[in-house]
């Protein structure tokens, strides 16, 4: 297995890009299977769960470019296969987003369940909720979601929570259904908006997207477009956190300032100069942070993909913290090796307590999940001596060229190849 290993105690400098969103591109690839026609994606992250979409794309019979100079290129092209296997949907949940498209675009779907994850059970009891009100009938059996519609209705879907995977599988299939549905408690997350602008430009007709409820017309056919998909501001916000961490200068180009309000109006709580510019953001860093508490909620709330990365930088604060997880039910796997670099974290329930320290040592530790893989390379960096950062597979799936992004700020971080046996 790779490995991160960082020599902490560089200052960081200068500028650096932040690419595009994960979890729009993700779901705008599915997207694009709810037409025949070429769909072309600009700004599409090269990260390892864009590749898995991709798998799951061509497994379905969809053809896609991934590097062509245009952009992603999709072609769904007039015959498509609805199964998702569960090796696919193991290596990645977010598969689960094509149930929508396919049965859409097929009347059927057939979608391996998902399995735990690392940061809680993941329900899928929305998702299904909604697709059946839409007029779909489920079976969950042999480990596969099976469902089938000889037509969607648009109806009046409630849902209890506002998650973000199920406004979006529902927004997907209503948007072609008969009729109109009006989607309330929707999620509200940019990356929401993002989806709703690319099936516009494909012919939908949504309203009311990035507020509670949604309006979707229902059409009969979507066409092909092209789209350039929002910057990633859970990238853009670790980013920041990196030159806070360091008590560093680092200018976070193309950040998107009004999708990160709350990250940098805590930051600015912490005691951090964090300065809008046109084109991006900028922190300015030169002592330890003051203690904050932090309650992840729903956008616009504080985002959970944020979460590990801010303990990471409260261990190092003045004072004691409360960090709150209202999002997830076990979103905490990073303390025990925060602790181990010397961190005070201590988890009860939801609820996590930093006692700020005034130093971190170096020392080995295993990247949990992908946010808790980037709160471990942060605190390498400002930590005393060398830290060894394991299953780094995780934080590959949602950061493009991390390493080297950090490198080009002036971090001293080298990724240590897969030793060879004999
Ligand atoms: C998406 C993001 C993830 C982010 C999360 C919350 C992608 C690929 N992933 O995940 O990075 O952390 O939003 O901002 O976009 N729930 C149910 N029943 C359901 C669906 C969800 O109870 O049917 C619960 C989940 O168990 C979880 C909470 O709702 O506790 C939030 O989940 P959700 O908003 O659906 O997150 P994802 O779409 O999985």
């Amino acid at each position: 297995m790779e490995k991160f290993i960082v020599n902490g105690g560089n200052r960081l400098e200068g500028m650096v890009n932040v690419g595009g969103a994960k979890n729009s591109a993700l779901k705008l690839m599915a997207a694009s299977i709810l037409t025949e026609d070429v769909c072309v994606l600009k700004n599409v992250p090269e990260i390892r769960d864009v590749f898995t979409m991709a798998e799951v794309l061509e497994a379905l019979g969809v053809q896609v470019d991934l590097r062509h100079p245009e952009g992603m290129v999709i072609k769904p092209g007039a015959s498509l296969k609805c199964v998702t296997s569960y090796e696919l949907v193991s290596q990645m949940r977010a598969s689960i987003i094509v149930l929508g498209p396919l049965l859409a675009r097929l009347g059927r779907a057939k979608v391996a369940m998902p399995g735990g994850c690392n940061i809680g059970s993941r329900k899928i009891d929305l998702h299904i909720m909604g697709l059946e009100l839409l007029g779909a009938h489920i079976e969950v059996e042999h480990g596969y979601i099976d469902a089938q519609a000889d037509v969607l209705k648009g109806t009046v879907i409630s849902l209890d929570f506002p998650s973000v995977g199920a406004t979006e599988n529902l927004l997907m299939a209503a948007s072609m259904a008969e009729g109109r549905t009006i989607l309330e408690n929707a999620a509200r997350e940019p990356e929401i908006v993002d989806l709703a602008d690319f099936l516009n430009k494909m012919g939908a007709r949504i309203k009311g997207a990035g507020t509670s409820t949604i309006e979707i017309e229902g059409v009969r056919e979507l066409r092909g477009t092209d789209h350039t998909i929002i910057p990633d501001r859970v990238e853009a916000g670790t980013l920041l956190v990196a030159g806070a961490i360091t008590r560093g200068d680092v200018t976070v180009k193309d950040a998107p300032i009004d999708h990160l309000r709350l990250v940098v109006a805590k930051l600015r709580e912490m005691g951090f100069t964090v300065k809008e510019l046109p084109d991006g953001l900028r922190i300015l860093a030169s002592e330890r942070p003051e203690s904050v508490d932090i309650a992840t909620l729903p956008y616009p709330g504080f985002p959970t993909d944020v979460q590990a990365q801010m303990m990471a930088l409260l261990c190092l604060a003045r004072g004691t913290s409360v960090v709150t997880e209202n999002v997830f039910e076990n979103r905490f796997m990073v303390a025990d090796e925060l602790n181990r670099m010397g961190g005070d974290v201590r988890v009860q329930g939801h609820h996590v307590t930093v006692r700020g320290v005034e130093r971190l040592t170096g020392a080995s530790v295993r990247a949990p999940d992908l946010r808790g893989g980037a709160a471990l390379v942060l605190a390498g960096l400002a930590a005393e001596g060398v830290t060894e950062i394991a299953d780094i597979f995780h934080i590959d799936r949602g950061y493009e060229n991390f390493e080297h992004k950090l490198k080009a700020l002036g971090a001293d971080i080298v990724r240590v190849p897969r030793r060879r046996r004999g």
